[in-house]
């Protein structure tokens, strides 16, 4: 059992919703603004303790069939806070990045994001990727297609394809898997949140609404994530046997 951070931490905000039905508001948009909030604590707080990479799913493939009212409400809270929140990402160095289908955001979604990214490009703390438009499903699908134009092309030989070259292919080709995986709200799913590359993620589920999310939920998070023992298939004498 290691104390070592994680270096990536995978999030599945959810209970946005919920949240704003519990406090009495009368539309779930509350929930998602003050959801912002939660995730700057949470991406400062993370940088500050050591963490390299944290990965936060911010809209799927399948949030695309919500209400549009609540769509066009989640779009505009996204260039709001891409704008109001590069103050916080330069200050704690921390480097934007996004995987997903992009190219489906409305267009000022996509220049305030390419704008953000290209202006926190050389910070170094961490790693902040949004899932946007994204689907682990519909990424497994789109490098599987690439991987098999590189055959027909002749540029790749089947016997070549590895877990690795596989990798590459995918949007995440330059971030390490994802060590820990937190999802908020008591829910127990992935629900097609990199699921190539929680192959061996430890899984934490808390029962905290995403907006109440805080350091404390992260620390407890962290705590049982030390408290797993990450076996990679191999026995726990094989582990001991390979520190000794
Ligand atoms: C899940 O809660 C949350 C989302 C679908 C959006 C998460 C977005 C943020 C935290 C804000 C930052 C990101 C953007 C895109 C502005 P839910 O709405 O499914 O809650 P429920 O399960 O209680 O209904």
């Amino acid at each position: 059992m290691s104390n070592v951070v994680p270096k990536h931490i995978a999030i599945i905000m959810d209970g946005n919703g919920r949240w704003a039905k519990l406090q009495g508001f009368s539309t779930r948009i509350r929930g998602h603004e003050i959801g912002v909030t939660a995730l700057r604590n949470s991406a400062t707080y993370a940088s500050e303790i050591g963490v390299k990479f944290l990965t936060v799913y911010a809209f799927s493939e399948e949030n695309w069939g919500r209400p549009k009212s609540e769509i066009d409400a989640l779009m505009s809270i996204l260039v709001r806070s891409l704008n109001k929140e590069l103050d916080t990402l330069q200050k704690n160095g921390i480097r934007l990045n996004s995987i997903g289908n992009i190219d489906s955001l409305p267009k000022k979604c996509r220049k305030e994001l390419k704008e953000t990214i290209q202006a926190t490009s050389s910070n170094k703390s961490m790693t902040l990727t949004l899932a946007l438009s994204y689907g682990g499903r519909q990424e497994i699908i789109h490098a599987a297609k690439k991987i098999a134009k590189k055959v027909l092309d002749g540029n790749l030989q089947i016997e070549d394809i590895s877990d690795d070259v596989f990798s590459q292919e995918l949007s995440t080709y330059n971030l390490p898997d994802p060590d820990l995986m937190i999802r908020t709200s008591g829910e127990q799913r992935i629900s097609n949140f990199l699921i190539w590359q929680s192959s061996y993620t430890e899984l934490v589920f808390l029962p905290v609404l995403w907006p109440d999310f805080s350091s404390i939920h992260m620390e407890a998070a962290i705590t049982e994530y030390h408290e797993r023992q990450r076996r990679w298939g191999k026995t726990t004498e094989q582990l001991k046997d390979s520190k000794s």
